[in-house]
């Protein structure tokens, strides 16, 4: 066996192997629904892109945090919204009223339990999204 080869299952094995964000990012074609790309000590790295408007919603248990990779997202409040560029992130404490917009598509990282319902409270017929969908 290859060298390279080797190295890349020992990591696989190991849980180790490097993630891609762009590599991954490439291979989601559809708006809000979120793809698992890692797991650890209960909470998972999701990643997403958003297009226009969320669905109000909170989440009664789990504090979410939503990372700007590419383009510009917003997380509005009752009162007030949070703009984000690339680099920047905001997190949503539980029981907080919230959704997230964007004009244009934006990708986005997001990092919360692993039970944590996109929706949250609220169950949508073209928004909810299935949990644990592996990339
Ligand atoms: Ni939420």
């Amino acid at each position: 066996m290859d060298h390279e080869l080797e190295h890349q299952l020992y990591a696989e094995e190991m849980n180790t192997k490097k993630i891609n964000l762009a590599e991954k990012f490439s291979r989601i074609h559809e708006h809000w629904r979120p793809k698992v790309v890692g797991e650890l000590n209960g909470q998972e790295v999701k990643l997403v892109k958003f297009k226009g408007e969320f669905v109000w919603h909170h989440h009664e248990k789990e504090d979410e945090l939503f990372l700007c990779i590419k383009g510009r997202m917003s997380v509005e409040f009752k009162n007030y919204r949070v703009d984000l560029h690339a680099g920047e992130f905001v997190i949503v404490p539980k029981a907080t009223e919230h959704r997230t917009l964007a004009d244009e598509e934006a990708e986005v990282l997001i990092f919360e339990p692993a039970s944590t319902k996109n929706t949250g409270n609220v169950t949508h017929e073209s928004l909810t999204a299935p949990n644990g969908v592996k990339l």
